[in-house]
């Protein structure tokens, strides 16, 4: 997710438990020639494994270039972004606008599988309108250019992230294909995941602002619906934020860790029944200095 899933939230993630697979926020392929490793969006630590690096892309020119610049980073994947209706991606007829021309979408998954001995996965939502088998036609055409796993995000291609996932949806997908299925939206609880599961099939789940809500949630998954001896980090709510804020300071240039910091706290903050006067505190803040003495006040007040 952008400017959420960086290298500081996927450390968390793994700390608190339960993770399986990481990606990074989507990449322009055509930038990632030029992109220094230790940009935000490249900057990874040795922990963060096995990591997929997605990718948004136009034109099969772009991809040997980019694939050899993932191969150098050590990617153990390449993600290729199929369900992002952002308008930066609109404007590029990239992301799930892509989706709109097929043909074109077999030809750069057929020229990223022929780039790289890596596993190719796909991120897809259900599409632009109603209609079941032309979504599993879409699929199957993924699976026989060589897609070696696909994740599903249960909501047509303009429904907003209020309304409620459609994970029965992913049930005939499922049925029709031979590879992996990851069932993704709306999943914030164990219950979610339960039912998720039971409606769709799935082979396993991803977790996308949860991991900003609830980053132990991984872990609870793991332990209560998949039966692993997980543990979890032991920390508690005001623990793991600061472990995050620390993680941003390790991670990031001084001038890269407040926007990042107000992102995540907007997520986070849900976790408190008062969280709304942590993440206005964050928000208002100028300085991380500022925006971590405001958090402090905030645990302070709540532990009192
Ligand atoms: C701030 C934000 C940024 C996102 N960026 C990406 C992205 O870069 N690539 C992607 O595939 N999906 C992106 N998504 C979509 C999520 O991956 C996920 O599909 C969506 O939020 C639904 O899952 P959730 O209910 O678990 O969050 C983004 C979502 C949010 C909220």
């Amino acid at each position: 997710m952008v400017g959420l899933s960086h290298s500081a939230l996927r450390t968390l993630t793994l700390e608190e438990g339960g993770v399986g697979l990481l990606f990074t926020e989507m990449l322009a392929a055509r930038k990632l020639p030029e992109e220094s490793s230790n940009s935000p969006f490249l900057m990874r630590s040795e922990c963060e494994f096995p990591l997929f690096y997605q990718l948004f892309l136009t034109d099969t020119e772009v991809i040997g270039p980019a694939i050899d610049r993932l191969q150098r980073l050590n990617a153990q994947g390449i993600d290729l972004n199929l369900g992002c209706p952002a308008p930066q991606l609109r404007r590029l007829g990239a992301g799930v606008f892509l989706t709109n021309d097929p043909d074109r979408v077999r030809q750069l998954v057929a020229t990223l599988r022929k780039s790289t001995s890596l596993p190719v996965s796909a991120k897809i939502r259900l599409g632009e309108s109603p209609d079941k088998e032309k979504l599993v036609d879409f699929c199957r055409m993924l699976e026989g250019e060589g897609v070696d796993l696909l994740t599903v995000h249960a909501r047509m291609n303009s429904e907003k992230f209020c309304r409620k996932p459609r994970w029965d949806w992913i049930a005939p997908i499922k049925s029709a294909l031979g590879i992996p299925v990851i069932a993704n939206g709306g999943i914030f609880s164990v219950a979610d995941a339960l039912n998720c599961l039971q409606l769709s099939g799935a082979d396993g789940l991803m977790l996308g602002r949860a991991a900003a809500c609830h980053p132990w949630l991984f872990a609870d998954i793991a332990r209560e619906v998949y039966g692993y001896a997980e543990p979890g980090s032991g920390r508690d709510r005001q623990k793991v934020y600061f472990r995050f804020t620390e993680l941003l300071q390790k991670r990031f240039a001084p001038e890269r860790r407040l926007g990042r910091l107000k992102q995540f706290t907007h997520y986070y903050a849900e976790n408190f029944q008062f969280g709304h006067h942590l993440a206005i505190g964050v928000q208002k803040s100028n300085t991380l200095n500022m925006a971590l003495e405001r958090a402090a006040e905030f645990f302070q007040q709540l532990n009192s």
